[in-house]
C-alpha cells in the first residue's frame, strides 16, 4: 500500500475526520454542487461490473452508497428499482441532496460507524472512499461486514497502485511513499490488486473479483505528470482515449474495483 499526500494550507490542528469533511465539501462546492448527472451511470465501468450481481439480488434489494458525494449513483439506483441510502460525511452536500431529491434517502454519517442495523443491507457500494483514513481500510471493511446481510455483496473501488506508480516510487518520483517535508498531510492509500483482495479477506469477506478500471484516466494522469500535458487539453484527451485500450490495466489503471461477498452463516 502506498501513501499519497496533499498540500494543505489549513493543516493546523484539525483532526483527520474534520479535514476529510472540509476537503470534500470544498471539492463539491467548486464543482457546483449536486446536479443530478445520473444518466451516465449505466455507461460506467463500475456499473457494468456491478450489474450482474444486482440482477442476482433482484429488484427491491436495499443498497448503501458509502461516501455518495454528489449522489448520482444513489438517485439512479433508487429510481431504477433498488432503494439506496446515500451516506456521506459532508453535511452541506447531504443537505443540498436532501433538498434536491426529496424522493431519495440521503443521510450524513461516517462509513466507519454508520449507525445502521446489523445485517440490514443487501448490497453495499463505495467508490473512492475506503482509502481516505491513515489508519487503513479495516474500520470501513469491518462496518461493511456488519451492515451487510449474510450473502450480501460489497463493491468497492480505491485508487490503484499501478506499475507506473510503483516505478515512479522506486525512482523517488511521484508516489514515492515519502512524506513531503512541508505543509503536507496524508490524503489517501493506493492499493494494487493483491493488496485490495488481502484487505477484504482479512476483514472476513469472500473475494469474487478484483479488476483495474479507469485506464483512460490513468493515461491522462501519466501524460500530465510525465509530459506536463493539461487534463483538459484536446490533445491529452485524444491521446488517452487512443492509447488506453492498448495498455495493460496493471500498468496504468487509475482505480481498482473489487466485488466481495459476506459469507453465509454456518449452520
Ligand atoms: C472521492 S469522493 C467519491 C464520491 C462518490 N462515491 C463518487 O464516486 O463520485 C469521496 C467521498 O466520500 C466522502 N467521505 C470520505 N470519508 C467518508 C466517511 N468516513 N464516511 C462517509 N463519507 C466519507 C467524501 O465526503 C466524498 O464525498
Amino acid at each position: 500500500m502506498r501513501k499519497d499526500f496533499v498540500i494543505d494550507d489549513d493543516a493546523s490542528a484539525e483532526d483527520e475526520t474534520a479535514f476529510v469533511e472540509r476537503y470534500w465539501t470544498d471539492v463539491w462546492k467548486r464543482e457546483g454542487g449536486p446536479k443530478g448527472a445520473y444518466d451516465r451511470i449505466p455507461r460506467k465501468a463500475e456499473y457494468r461490473i456491478m450489474a450482474p450481481f444486482l440482477a442476482r439480488l433482484g429488484e427491491g434489494a436495499r443498497l448503501l452508497d458509502g461516501g455518495c458525494g454528489l449522489g448520482d449513483w444513489t438517485v439512479y439506483l433508487t429510481r431504477n428499482g433498488y432503494p439506496t441510502t446515500g451516506l456521506d460525511i459532508s453535511r452541506k452536500t447531504v443537505a443540498q441532496l436532501g433538498a434536491l431529491f426529496p424522493d431519495v434517502t440521503f443521510a450524513t454519517g461516517d462509513i466507519r460507524d454508520t449507525g445502521l442495523a446489523a445485517d440490514s443491507i443487501d448490497g453495499y457500494f463505495s467508490w473512492g472512499v475506503f482509502e481516505h483514513f491513515e489508519a487503513g481500510l479495516q474500520p470501513c471493511i469491518r462496518e461493511a461486514l456488519r451492515v451487510l446481510r449474510p450473502g450480501g455483496y460489497l463493491f468497492v473501488s480505491v485508487p490503484m497502485d499501478n506499475l507506473r506508480h510503483a516505478a515512479a516510487g522506486a525512482l523517488g518520483g511521484i508516489g514515492a511513499n515519502k512524506e513531503p517535508a512541508f505543509g503536507a498531510r496524508f490524503y489517501q492509500w493506493r492499493l494494487n490488486r493483491a493488496e485490495l483482495a488481502r484487505e477484504l479477506a482479512i476483514g472476513g469477506f469472500e473475494v469474487l473479483r478484483v479488476k483495474p478500471i479507469h485506464k483512460r484516466q490513468g493515461v491522462l494522469r501519466a501524460l500530465h505528470h510525465g509530459l506536463g500535458l493539461h487534463y483538459d487539453w484536446f490533445v491529452s484527451r485524444a491521446l488517452s482515449a487512443a492509447l488506453a485500450p492498448f495498455i495493460p490495466g496493471n500498468l496504468i489503471a487509475h482505480m481498482v474495483l473489487a466485488v466481495a461477498r459476506k459469507p453465509e452463516k454456518r449452520q
